[in-house]
């Protein structure tokens, strides 16, 4: 599809492909693009399309199209620009065996942008809108998925206040942009268990702040932190709470489990933690498999004495956690191939795949 504009949608506009690894245009639908599969990471790789939408006064997004990927333009006065205004997502495409191309929860993206845009005065592409948009996107971007087993297509929608503002309000006009990037492994260390640091000082959330829902404005501010840790060897940082410093909430790209005997604990999310649609489904898949969970707060302490620590999120997936380091205390977590959080993985993964009866309707095929 990605190869002949004529078979496109008559949506489709194409200005002139912008550079770097865009295949060219005339290869077929099904001819995939010049990829190592094998060593995917999670880089930024230019694909063939984006989708595109905006809405002014009346909050009604138009029917969208499919663009060329390439840059887009905006006001220096863009409230996304000057204020922040401005909510992602990020959900996958499969590619199975078979060849055929599913997606996970899509809807769970567009109601947890609904309930962001709400937060952030935004108008929000309905359900139907952004689950369309995701899947024109993907299809626009099919020879972009990778092959079975290989890896994914990460989608990540975008609403943003592209109208142009001076004084600090809403954005006058709002863009819904949908774009995708073949992805693998999320940390560079690939699967290895992630060496977590435990931030006191950096807070990446607060009460009745947007801790809750997917602003960019959650982002930027711990880089910093996030740059500390990396340079010191870390995987990445676990954030505790900004009032008491006492209670864990969630590592930079993703949420976190403690596993105690038979009970999934993690931290409940009420408005300083992002529900992951992974969190979600993990927390769904342990209590069909008869484990306990308990979303509460969690006392940093309660580290030291859990059996297993894992975190989980669109673009890392399921990863185990090998050690945690707190008030310069190394805590490390024993990894074995009958951790819990490898057997939730892999019916994750197989509800995915096809290979285990999706019971909940979670995987929406796209063709
Ligand atoms: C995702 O998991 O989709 C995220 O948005 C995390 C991001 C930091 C890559």
């Amino acid at each position: 599809m990605a190869s002949s504009q004529s078979t496109l949608s008559p949506l489709f506009s194409a200005p002139p492909a912008t550079s770097l690894q865009i295949a060219p245009t005339t290869s077929s639908d099904e001819e995939s693009a010049y990829i190592d599969w094998d060593n995917l990471g999670f880089q930024l790789m230019q694909t063939d399309y984006m989708y595109v939408t905006k809405c002014s006064d009346d909050g009604i997004f138009r029917q969208g199209q499919l663009n060329r990927y390439g840059n887009i333009q905006l006001s220096p006065s863009a409230g996304v620009l000057n204020y922040g205004q401005g909510l992602f997502e990020g959900t996958k495409a499969y590619r199975r065996e078979d060849g055929r191309v599913f997606l996970f929860r899509p809807e769970q993206n567009a109601i947890r942008m609904q309930i962001g845009a709400e937060r952030m005065c935004m108008p929000s592409p309905s359900t139907d809108q952004f689950v369309e948009a995701v899947k024109q996107t993907a299809l626009a971007n099919k020879r972009w998925i990778p092959p079975f087993g290989k890896g994914a297509l990460y989608i990540r929608p975008l609403l943003i206040g592209s109208g142009p503002i001076l004084g600090f309000a809403p954005a006058p006009e709002y863009t819904f942009l949908v774009y995708a990037c073949p992805v693998g492994n999320y940390f560079k260390q690939g699967t290895a268990p992630l060496n977590l640091y435990v931030e006191e000082d950096v807070h990446r959330a607060s009460r009745g702040g947007a801790g809750g829902v997917k602003s960019i404005t959650n982002y930027a501010p711990v880089l910093k932190a996030m740059k500390n840790a990396k340079a010191n060897g870390y995987s990445d940082v676990l954030y505790v709470d900004a009032v008491n410093k006492k209670y864990i909430e969630e590592v930079s790209s993703c949420n976190i489990f403690l596993v105690k005997g038979n009970v999934l604990s993690t931290p409940i999310a009420k408005g300083t933690i992002l529900e992951g649609i992974t969190r979600k489904s993990i927390i769904d898949i342990a209590l069909d498999l008869g484990y306990t969970v308990e979303e509460r707060l969690i006392e940093v302490d309660e580290l030291f004495s859990a059996d297993e620590v894992f975190c989980t999120g669109t673009a890392v997936g399921v990863a185990p956690v090998g050690s945690i380091t707190y008030k310069g205390q190394r805590i490390e977590y024993k990894i074995s191939s009958d951790q819990l959080c490898k057997q939730f993985y892999s019916r994750l993964v197989g509800i995915q795949r096809g290979v285990i009866k999706d019971e909940r309707n979670w995987i929406v095929e796209i063709e």
